[in-house]
C-alpha cells in the first residue's frame, strides 16, 4: 500500500509517539481533534477523507474516558473513507483482570478486548500483560498483535554495564527475562513473587554473587513490586540496584515508594509518556506495520 494510500493520526496525548512511527514509517501524520462538551461528553473529529487505510495511535492509560474516545475515532475514520481501521496502542489496560477474581466480578479482558474488536480491524500492543490467554489474538481480533520489548530492553542493559545481572520480580516473568538476558549476553535470576494485596507483596531470589542488579518489569503501577524487589535484593548485598519497567504507569505514591527502597535509578520505555522514559519503543512497530501496510 502506498503511502497516499495511508495517514497515521493521533490523538493529542500520544503526539510525540505519532510523530516516531510516522517518520519511521515514511507516513504523513494528522492530529485528531477533541472537544470536550460542558456535560463531559467529548466530540471527536478527524481529517477529511481518510485514507483507505487509517493507523491510529493512542496509548490507552488512564483508560475509561480514553476508551470511549478511540472507538468513537475508529467510527469516525470508516464514515470518513476508511476501509481498514489499525489502532496502535502503546499500552493496553485491562488486559491484567482476565478472570473473575471474586463472585460478582467481570471478565474486564474479555468486554474490553471485544469492544477494540468491533470498532478496529486489528490492535497492535507492546507487552500486554497476558497471563492465563496467551495471545491478543484471543482477547480481540486474530490479526492482533502484542510485541516483546525484549530487543530494545536488551540494547539498554548491554549498553549499561556488562557485569550487570537482570533480574525479574516474578516467575511468570522467566522466559522474557531469560530472552532480555540472552539478547544482552548477562547473567539473570527470577524471584518468587506472592501478591497479598493491592500495595503488599513479597519477593524471595535465589542467591547470586552479582554486585549490580537491574530489575526488569512490564509494569510499575502501585510500584510496590520494585520497591520490594530492590530491598530484597539490597539485602543480598548486590551494591548498585537498578530498574527498567516498560509501562510507567506509577500511580500516586509509586515514584516515592521506589526511591525510599535505594534504587539507584528507574528508567522506562516510552509507551506512557512519564519524566523516566528513556527507550524508545516506536522501532518494534515499525517492521510488523511494513508487513501489514505491504498485505
Ligand atoms: C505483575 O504480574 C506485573 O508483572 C507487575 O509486577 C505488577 O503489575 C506491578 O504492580 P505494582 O507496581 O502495583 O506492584
Amino acid at each position: 500500500m502506498s503511502a497516499i494510500n495511508c495517514l497515521l493520526y493521533a490523538f493529542p496525548d500520544s503526539a510525540l509517539y505519532g510523530r516516531r512511527l510516522a517518520s519511521a514509517l515514511g507516513l504523513k501524520a494528522a492530529a485528531i481533534d477533541l472537544h470536550r462538551f460542558p456535560d463531559g461528553e467529548t466530540r471527536v473529529r478527524v481529517q477529511h477523507p481518510a485514507p483507505r487505510h487509517a493507523l491510529l495511535v493512542r496509548s490507552l492509560h488512564d483508560p475509561n474516558a480514553k476508551l470511549i474516545e478511540t472507538v468513537l475515532a475508529a467510527d469516525a475514520l470508516r464514515r470518513a473513507g476508511a476501509r481498514r481501521v489499525t489502532l496502535l496502542a502503546p499500552y493496553l489496560p485491562y488486559m491484567r483482570q482476565d478472570r473473575v477474581f471474586h463472585p460478582g466480578e467481570p471478565i474486564s479482558q474479555r468486554v474490553v478486548g471485544g469492544l477494540l474488536g468491533r470498532a478496529f480491524d486489528r490492535v497492535l500492543t507492546i507487552e500486554a500483560h497476558l497471563h492465563r490467554v496467551h495471545k491478543l489474538s484471543q482477547v480481540i481480533s486474530p490479526s492482533s498483535l502484542s510485541l516483546s520489548a525484549a530487543p530494545v530492553l536488551a540494547q539498554w542493559v548491554e549498553h549499561s554495564r556488562r557485569d550487570t545481572l537482570v533480574v525479574g520480580p516474578d516467575e511468570e516473568s522467566e522466559p522474557w527475562i531469560r530472552e532480555i538476558a540472552s539478547l544482552a549476553r548477562v547473567p539473570w535470576i527470577v524471584g518468587r513473587k506472592e501478591r497479598l494485596s493491592d500495595r503488599k507483596v513479597q519477593v524471595h531470589f535465589p542467591p547470586s554473587s552479582c554486585r549490580r542488579a537491574v530489575i526488569v518489569d512490564d509494569i510499575a503501577s502501585s510500584g510496590v513490586t520494585i520497591a520490594v524487589a530492590a530491598r530484597a535484593l539490597k539485602r543480598m548485598g548486590i551494591r548498585t540496584v537498578e530498574a527498567i519497567v516498560v509501562h510507567a504507569i506509577f500511580a500516586p505514591g509509586a515514584l516515592t515508594r521506589i526511591r525510599t527502597a535505594g534504587l539507584r535509578r528507574i528508567i522506562s520505555c516510552d509507551t506512557i509518556p512519564h519524566p523516566s522514559n528513556s527507550i524508545v519503543t516506536a522501532p518494534l512497530l515499525v517492521e510488523p506495520l511494513r508487513k501489514i501496510l505491504r498485505g
